[in-house]
């Protein structure tokens, strides 16, 4: 399905995008090749070409060789079709470039360039190669994860005795903060999470200081659908980040189950390495050995062994659920969540049909809802959702802002964002819009909510 609006580019200035492009990723480039080394060199192992594999793709991203984007080669993948056909669609009148395409394809046809090196490797086929990275990154977490997991563990035991309605609004209102700050991996937004103590000022405060940054929030929209008991209780999260943000995503998720609000909850992750820190299914199994290793973490044992406890008791009955889909790294936009929708976009579709809330976790999560297009920013979330808004689906995107498109915002809101982020000195002094970092900082969230009944 086509958007009518044009989506952002590299070239554009005023965009993210064009310093992503020419700075982020031959970044993001050296630490993988970086990594292969380092793990050469621990393991031994041999590199079979991969190092000068991944040499050429950096070569081409600094247009180099040849500027001109080419057609990714068959290493058996079964979306390299796809993101041909995409590449022919979405070429205009002048060849595409790493430096004038549209952001969002460029972005995922290099990660899926980076794979294909690897997977064309002897040995390397299965190598998460941002696997270090988000581990010590986790690990560098540590207090906020020991006090996420005191507070459940003290949570949880409440939460079998008898807990009004109220109370369990409160508490997803709560776990959904985290959720959300979890993405900009904020963690001065940890709030209180005892029953006794949710009313107190702390908690109260801190939940009033963050929620002036959330300049779109249907949370009471995602809570009565949540809480609707006449339909089955499922609950899918579409991930993002490991590390600390997929921790809070399964603290919210135990909460759910825990409390009864669902039966199952279904996680998507990604089937290959995809924007560095994003969760695989491998991942699942690091954040347990991790909570349970008494070397990772070393404090609070009985608080992290029982929450690690809780998620492999939970996942071996079956109620945490990982489900992978070719889907997900397409570059396809989610409006291909339809019938007879590219790229495995059917199948998840009908596979949604089951669930009472279908949570989108993140940043690049949210731009594919809106196409990464230049909708206004006053564009209202129904209409930058296209297709989806009538899908028949519940969806609910939890997002803190890093890239430009933004929509849902009142009149005036943008420009009063603008002034602010000026005022307070951190102008994109290189682009023509000085007032637009506040987008891409991480500091201000949307949370919109479709019923898909439009
Ligand atoms: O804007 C920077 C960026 O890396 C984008 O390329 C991408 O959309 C996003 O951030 C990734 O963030 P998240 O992990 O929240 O999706
Ligand atoms: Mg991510």
């Amino acid at each position: 399905v086509a958007c009518p609006v044009a989506p952002y580019c590299n070239d554009d200035t005023d965009s993210f995008a064009y310093t992503s492009a020419r700075a982020r990723w031959p970044t993001i480039l050296d630490g993988v090749i970086a990594d292969v080394k380092q793990t050469v060199s621990e393991k031994g192992v041999a590199e079979d070409g991969l190092i000068a594999k991944l040499e050429k793709v950096k070569q081409e991203l600094l247009g180099l060789v040849e500027l001109v984007i080419r057609p990714l080669e068959d290493d058996g993948g079964e979306d390299i079709a796809l993101y041909n056909a995409e590449l022919k669609r979405q070429t205009g009148a002048v060849p595409m470039t790493y430096a004038n395409g549209p952001w969002l394809y460029t972005e995922c046809y290099l990660y899926r360039k980076i794979y294909s090196c690897f997977k064309t490797s002897k040995g390397w086929e299965e190598y998460d190669f941002f696997a270090r990275q988000k581990l010590d990154a986790f690990k560098s977490s540590e207090s906020a994860v020991v006090e996420l997991a005191i507070r459940y563990k003290a949570l949880s035991a409440q939460l079998h005795g008898d807990v009004s309605k109220a109370s369990l609004e409160v508490l997803f209102r709560e776990f959904i903060d985290i959720s959300l700050w979890g993405n900009a991996t904020d963690l001065s937004l940890l709030t209180t999470l005892s029953l006794d103590q949710l009313q107190s000022l702390q908690g109260a405060a801190a939940r009033q200081k963050s929620e002036k940054n959330i300049l779109v929030n249907d949370v009471g929209k995602a809570w009565a659908a949540v809480s609707d008991t006449t339909k089955y209780g499922r609950v899918d999260i579409v991930l993002d980040n490991a590390g600390f943000e997929f921790y809070t995503d399964m603290i919210f998720a135990l909460f759910l189950l825990d409390s009864g609000l669902a039966e199952t909850i279904v996680f998507h992750p990604k089937s290959i390495p995809w924007f560095v820190s994003d969760v695989m299914p491998v991942d699942l199994g690091v954040l347990v050995s991790s909570l349970s290793d008494p070397a990772f973490f070393t404090k609070n044992r009985e608080e992290l062994d029982y929450l690690s406890s809780q998620i492999m008791k939970y996942s071996s009955d079956g109620k945490i659920i990982m489900r992978q889909s070719p889907f997900w790294t397409t570059s396809l936009a989610f409006w291909e969540l339809r019938e007879g929708g590219l790229g495995g976009g059917h199948e998840v579709w009908d596979d949604l049909r089951a669930s009472k809330l279908v949570i989108f976790k993140g940043d690049l999560n949210h731009r594919k809802l809106v196409y990464d297009a230049k909708w206004p920013r006053t564009t209202p979330w129904a209409t930058a959702i296209g297709p989806l808004a009538s899908a028949k689906r519940t969806l609910f995107s939890l997002r803190t802002c890093k890239a430009d498109v933004v929509v849902g915002l009142a009149e005036g809101k943008e420009e009063e964002l603008e002034k602010f982020w000026i005022e307070s000195g951190k102008s994109e002094k290189d682009t023509g819009r000085p007032g637009i970092g506040w987008a891409w900082s991480g500091k201000w969230a949307v949370m919109p909510f479709t019923d898909g009944k439009e």
